[in-house]
């Protein structure tokens, strides 16, 4: 696979090169560069070949660049993000990070081209083709008691959910599924998976993996459900760089406010945003299933859901909404 990536980030420059020049470029043989041409278009690369002109992508694509991507970070985040760390493909963002965790310095950002075993909540798998959306992961530390674990998750959904506003504009439909997903008039364009490790006496969040999967490019995606994409959302390419910087930047200051403030310092986001008060909502939780309509969150993050004039909160569950209702 280095072959490979190292022929992409040749030809993502754009223009032909014949196999010879890939060839002396990446110092293989050409026979290399033929099976590594072959590979990429398996990760479904569209790799053109012209006869007397040689290999070119089909499409333009923006690869994943540390540099790029700090040129839009704030002076916060220049300040404090130790590392931005890009892999070209890993197994997931999330796991990677967890198994580094002793040799990272905290606010330590990766991003990968593409992940082959990404994860979703409940055990779920989330699609990370090469190239296509953006797969990224954010370690940090907190001192944050365990009481709080539900509205950090809601506090990063409210932090990715303003950097894409920041970088596409308002769109009505766009908004949030608790706890953190984004969805755009009935279909999901963003998950995240945040996972701590708590301290062993006081149960404190000692440290948190915070991963984002945002589809920015349109796929299929091979799971059951509605899916989409920021270029169908808004019929452009937006560039995955600025917008891992952009949330990252939400992320770097809103975490520290979180854990003065508390949940404050997003509520009024969470409120002009939240796709489901006031819905009929389906919520699944092991074997138990209640429909019920979505009051909102009350103030330790747990989602509200009336049934029968009673009120059950739940703090961690699969909701689903009637395929119209959370439309525009
Ligand atoms: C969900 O909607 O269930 C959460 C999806 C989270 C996917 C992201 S992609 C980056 C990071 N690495 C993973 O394996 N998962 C998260």
């Amino acid at each position: 696979m280095q072959v490979a990536y190292q022929v992409l980030r040749i030809i993502s420059a754009g223009g032909f090169y014949s196999g010879e020049s890939l060839a002396k470029q990446c110092k293989v043989t050409r026979a290399r560069i033929w099976q590594a041409i072959e590979l990429l278009r398996e990760y479904g690369l569209e790799v053109h070949a012209v006869k007397g002109l040689g290999y070119s992508l089909l499409n333009e694509i923006e690869l994943l660049d540390a540099d790029t991507i700090s040129s839009h970070f704030t002076q916060d985040s220049l300040f404090h993000v130790s590392q931005i760390e890009i892999l070209n493909q890993t197994d997931s963002t999330n796991d990677y990070l967890k198994r580094s965790i002793p040799y990272l310095k905290p606010n330590h950002l990766c991003v990968a081209e593409g992940q082959v075993k990404g994860r979703g909540r409940m055990g779920r798998g989330w699609y990370s083709p090469l190239t296509k959306n953006i797969a990224m992961s954010f370690f940090c530390q907190s001192k944050l008691s365990v009481d709080n674990l539900a509205k950090l998750s809601l506090v990063v959904g409210c932090c990715v959910l303003r950097a894409i506003v920041d970088l596409i504009g308002e769109y009505p439909g766009l908004g949030l599924k608790w706890p953190n997903d984004i969805w755009y008039n009935g279909s999901k364009l963003c998950g995240i998976l945040v996972e701590t490790q708590q301290d062993k006496t006081s149960h404190d969040i000692k440290q948190v993996v915070i991963g984002i999967g945002l589809n920015t490019h349109k796929i299929r995606i091979p799971y059951e459900g509605k899916f989409i994409s920021l270029e169908q959302i808004t019929g452009t390419l937006v560039s995955r760089n600025q917008l891992v910087a952009m949330i990252t930047n939400h992320l770097v200051s809103e975490l520290p406010r979180f854990e003065i403030q508390g949940f404050s310092c997003v509520r009024e986001t969470w409120d002009k945003y939240d796709l489901l008060t006031g819905h009929t909502v389906t919520v699944k939780q092991g074997t138990d299933i209640l429909e019920g309509q979505c009051v909102g969150i009350n103030d330790n993050g747990a989602i509200l859901i009336k049934h029968n004039h009673m009120t059950k909160s739940y703090f961690s569950a699969d909701v689903q909404v009637r395929p119209y209702a959370i439309t525009s």
